[in-house]
């Protein structure tokens, strides 16, 4: 059928996100009988911790509980996140204004370029990165300029190299360190590069930090670097160290000017986040450090099996690597959509080739840890039989 109007220009390039439709096909093959162990997602298989289930369950049978929510977020979770971020990043922040809950921080990606891009305007858009940039700045009417991530920089941008272009355009760079889909860590002094390169040029710096407890010896947070608050906003999430991706619930930090412009578009979106879940979401931020010493000794174990499938395809990685993934270097003469192909076709085990997160990723695969030991040493077993 011939739509009776065109799709809007402004849709430009942008495709269906790749896991839309590649995890459609891999529920047409499970459908057609195939059992496909997907290595693919980062969405963490275990349960959240029982009290946050309680908290939730409780809060659901409250008759008050049903109603629109405060756009800005239940003062409870706003006070919950600024405890959070004290406990643990040593970063103080005032609930009622430095903090801005999100329905899942991908969404927050979004509200960030639609707050502050004008048409033309360009961002920084690490090449591997997460696709999201890419598409949300597009959407927003931006121009996107990769910058470049290789191994032989250890997948850090050259800020040197980057500083000696016209940057007069640029008003946003997105950083995402620990790094997806890399797995590299935020290196000593780093952040505070990134400030004095931020605040030379006066690019805001959107730092994606969902990693920040998942197999990191340290948190650490960019608005711990003094001066930081005027030159930069912080994404946090709960999807990934609090095991709670279905439930969307993230958070923008930040100084107070730059989360109203964002509340000024968020607030025409949605209509605040289900009582429940924020309730909940309070109870997973009081979480103690046990807690993700528990989760991350399921996934140091999950790790070594995936780098045990690493090993079985030929492909080479680097042994310090954090967050919820591996990432290796295809054999020589292979590509990763090659990689993933012979694995999803011929062994029904689906790994995300490094193409999608920009061409810097071409020749690389990534495992995601979100599979049980025993999963992963299936995938371990049927792989082994790769030609
Ligand atoms: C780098 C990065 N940023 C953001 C997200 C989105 O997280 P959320 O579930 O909070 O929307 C992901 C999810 O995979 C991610 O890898």
């Amino acid at each position: 059928m011939e739509k009776i109007i065109p799709t809007a220009d402004r849709l430009g390039d942008v495709k269906e996100y790749y896991f839309s439709t590649k995890l459609r096909e891999v529920a047409k093959l499970r459908a057609a009988g195939k059992d496909i162990i997907n290595l693919g997602i980062g969405s963490p298989d275990l349960p959240p911790a029982p009290e946050v289930i309680e908290a939730l369950q409780a809060a659901a049978a409250r008759p008050d509980a049903h109603g629109y929510q405060p756009y800005a977020g239940r003062p409870e979770l706003r006070e919950a996140f600024a405890g959070w971020y004290h406990r643990f990043f040593g970063v103080s922040l005032n609930p009622e204004t430095e903090l801005l809950p999100l329905i899942g921080s991908k969404e927050g990606i979004m509200h960030i370029s639609m707050a502050f891009l004008n048409p033309g305007d360009e961002v920084l858009v690490p090449n591997p990165g997460y696709p999201t940039y890419r598409s949300a700045t597009e959407l927003a009417g931006g121009v996107i300029r990769d910058y470049r991530l290789q191994e032989a920089n250890d997948w850090l941008p050259d800020l040197d190299a980057l500083e000696a272009q016209d940057l007069s355009k640029v008003k946003i760079m997105w950083v995402n360190y620990p790094h997806m889909p890399t797995g590299t860590a935020v290196p000593d002094g780093f952040y505070e590069a990134l400030v004095g390169f931020a605040r030379r040029n006066k690019i805001l710096l959107c730092n994606d930090n969902p990693y920040a407890f998942i197999l990191t010896d340290t948190r650490q947070s960019l608005l711990s670097v003094p001066g930081a608050r005027e030159v930069a906003i912080e994404l946090s999430s709960l999807s990934k160290a609090q095991n709670m991706a279905g439930w969307r619930v993230g958070a923008i930090a930040g100084a107070g000017e730059y989360l109203q412009s964002i509340l000024r578009f968020k607030s025409n979106m949605d209509s605040g986040m289900f009582l429940p879940v924020q309730l909940a979401a309070v109870k997973a931020l009081s979480l103690g450090q046990e807690w993700y010493d528990g989760l991350n000794a399921h996934y140091r174990r999950r790790r070594e099996l995936a780098f045990r499938i690493m090993d079985a395809l030929g492909c080479q990685y680097r042994k310090a690597q954090v967050g919820l993934f591996v990432w290796a270097r295809c054999p020589e003469g292979k590509d990763g959509f090659a990689v993933s192909d012979a694995a999803l076709y011929q062994h029904d085990v689906f790994l995300t080739p490094g193409g999608i997160f920009g061409d810097e990723g071409t020749h690389y695969v990534r495992i995601s840890l979100c599979s049980t030991e025993e999963r992963l040493a299936e995938a371990l077993d049927r792989l082994s039989t790769l030609p």
